[in-house]
């Protein structure tokens, strides 16, 4: 799989992107608006869309009616280039962790140094508004997987990517979470940071496992992100995680029940803020 990235770069003539950003729901629509306007495309050409189907190895997702895409972006000037990753595959679809993390291990594997992971997210404390970002500074996996599990992975020569018990002491890189704040500042987002936690899903949680997370001074929780840090991690690249709240943890705020379109409309009023912030770290 790392191959077939690099061929690709090579296909359409660009460099190892520099970073890769992975976006989580409700980001469909940003992606288009942001592609129309000047101040984007007349710095970043659009060189390539690639569907997770056409990549060896990974499936569609079966979330949101899109299958999740890779969209490839040159500077003119500098000729850098990035990736935006448009939609992820998640445990909750009955997906194995190791298939899930396949889309980002290839471009890490391929060269990609920097990892922006991006997610919906529920908060776990009313301090949090809907519409704010928090930047994740640690994370609890209670998904009860981790991508790790079973023989340590290897590279195509054999060579295992990374230590098989692996310190994860800082999966959030300090630098790259600093940058990624300035930049969500200046988008006038309102910013946190905190502890995100990861469960398997696909029900959100009950009030009182929200009430018992927010006792153990977890701030936001979802439903993907851990087992891409955890995989990245162990190849050596630095990870970055922002979570967009897109509603308060159930039994919090107003306490009306929880639907994915509530997630998706609130992650669709801020994308467009979070892609421009992501795009002018680069
Ligand atoms: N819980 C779990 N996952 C989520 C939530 C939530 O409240 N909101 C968005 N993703």
């Amino acid at each position: 799989m790392d191959t077939f990235f690099k061929s690709e770069y090579k296909k359409i003539n660009i460099s190892v992107p520099e970073f890769h950003f992975v976006l989580g729901s409700g980001y469909g629509d940003a992606i288009n608006s942001l592609k129309k306007e000047n101040s984007f495309s007349d710095v970043w050409k659009e060189k390539l869309v690639l569907d997770f189907s056409k990549v060896p190895g990974l499936c569609a997702t079966s979330v949101e009616g899109h299958g999740g895409s890779y969209y490839y972006f040159e500077n003119c000037k500098t000729k850098t280039s990035i990736c935006i990753q448009v939609g992820r595959l998640h445990g909750y679809e009955g997906l194995d962790p190791k298939l899930v993390v396949k889309t980002v291990t290839g471009p890490a594997m391929s060269g990609t140094k920097k990892f922006i992971l991006t997610n919906a997210a529920g908060g776990l404390t009313e301090k949090f508004s809907v519409g704010s970002v928090m930047l994740i500074n640690d994370h609890v996996n209670l998904t009860g997987k981790n991508p790790l599990y079973g023989p340590n992975p290897v590279d195509k020569n054999g060579t295992e990517l990374g230590p098989r018990f692996l310190d994860l002491s800082s999966a959030y890189d300090k630098d790259l979470t600093k940058k990624m704040k300035d930049s969500l500042l200046k988008e006038n987002l309102e910013v946190n940071s905190g502890i995100y936690l990861g469960l398997s899903g696909p029900t959100f949680e009950t009030p009182a496992e929200v009430k018992l997370f927010a006792l153990w001074n977890l701030h936001a929780v979802g439903m993907s992100t851990v087992w891409e840090s955890i995989a990245l991690n162990h190849i050596g690249v630095k990870v970055a995680g922002v979570s967009l709240i897109s509603n308060l943890g159930c039994g919090l705020g107003d306490g009306k029940a929880l639907d994915h379109n509530m997630v998706i409309e609130a992650s669709k009023k801020s994308a467009h803020k979070i892609l421009n912030a992501l795009v002018n770290l680069v």
